[in-house]
């Protein structure tokens, strides 16, 4: 994991300021503050090698805002003033959104040509015609999309009775929002086959817009994974996707997490993470399934 912020010096104003070429300096108990702050609201944990990390980030918001020192920003996420509504800024700030399409093509093959047909064949005998996906941790929405076009390219025409629902949620309302406006820039496309970028998208001005048959069948919403009353509103899924966000997570976070997802899950549902990520000494709830360069976690 690279938590190196990439810092601009001409990067533009934006909601988290300018980068001053004099950085504040936090205190080591403050750091202790505000990473169990984060934590307990997040289950994110900054390591002490990441106090450079939080300072900077923390720092573009606070010249933005006209604070120079962390402890007076401390105060004011702590106030919880909803009208400035800092506590999701302060999640903006410190979380790291990196994603694209097609970003796991081996979890997307198995997708199609195993988990789709498998779950269909089950929901058969429940006399169910809908598949649930929940993308979890989805960013700005890239990996929903993207299951979407497998299922609309792949799976509708062999089984056109099959609707599929996909739920897609992050902690960080601003990522939300891009994806919810199903627009994205080249960087998000890099990854992506000519023949999907050419079927699904709408280019236009150098953006790349997702076709309306694509976006109907995703919702998104802002959800923390951390939060247990949150967490008990997702259930009925049949396969969950959370990739890349167990990584900024500390073993206790991971745990309650997993755990959580499970419940989530279907009996027969099966649970994906990232290509780093795994769920040895997290949970032994599910029975792991080994395909072609890459694993799934199967809840039996
Ligand atoms: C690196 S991105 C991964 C995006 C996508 N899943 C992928 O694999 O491409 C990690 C995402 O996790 C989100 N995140 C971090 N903590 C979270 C939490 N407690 N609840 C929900 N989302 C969280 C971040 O906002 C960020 O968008």
């Amino acid at each position: 994991m690279n938590l190196t912020p990439n810092i601009s010096f001409t990067e533009p104003a934006t909601k988290f300021g300018l980068i001053s070429t004099k950085p504040a300096l936090m205190s080591e108990l403050l750091f202790e503050s505000i990473r169990k702050y984060i934590y307990e609201i997040t289950g994110i944990y900054f390591q002490d090698n990441k106090k450079y990390f939080l300072e900077s980030r923390l720092h573009r918001r606070m010249n933005f805002l006209g604070l120079k020192r962390y402890d007076e920003y401390f105060d004011l996420i702590k106030r919880g003033d909803d009208s400035t509504d800092e506590k999701q800024y302060l999640i903006e700030a410190i979380t790291i959104n990196e994603t694209f399409f097609f970003r796991n093509q081996p979890q997307l093959d198995v997708l199609a040509s195993q988990i789709f047909p498998e779950t269909i064949t089950a929901l058969a005998s429940k006399n169910r015609t809908k598949i649930r996906i929940w993308s979890a941790a989805c960013s700005s929405g890239e990996e929903a999309y993207s299951i979407a076009m497998i299922f609309q390219d792949l799976i509708k025409p062999r089984y056109p009775q099959i609707e599929l629902e996909i739920v897609g949620t992050d902690i960080n309302g601003a990522v939300i929002e891009t994806a919810n406006s199903g627009i994205f820039k080249d960087y998000s496309v890099r990854n992506t086959p000519p023949y999907y970028l050419k079927k699904y998208f709408k280019s236009k001005n150098g953006s790349y817009e997702i076709l309306p048959e694509i976006k109907q069948m995703v919702n998104f919403k802002v959800h923390n994974l951390y939060d247990d009353s949150s967490m008990k509103t997702m259930y009925n899924f049949d396969v969950i996707f959370c990739a890349n966000v167990l990584i900024y997570f500390d073993a206790a976070s991971k745990t309650k997490v997993i755990a959580n997802l499970y419940n989530s899950l279907n009996k027969g549902g099966c649970l994906f993470i990232g290509y780093s990520e795994t769920l040895h000494g997290i949970s032994k709830a599910f029975k792991l399934l080994s395909f072609p360069n890459t694993v799934g976690y199967k809840k039996e």
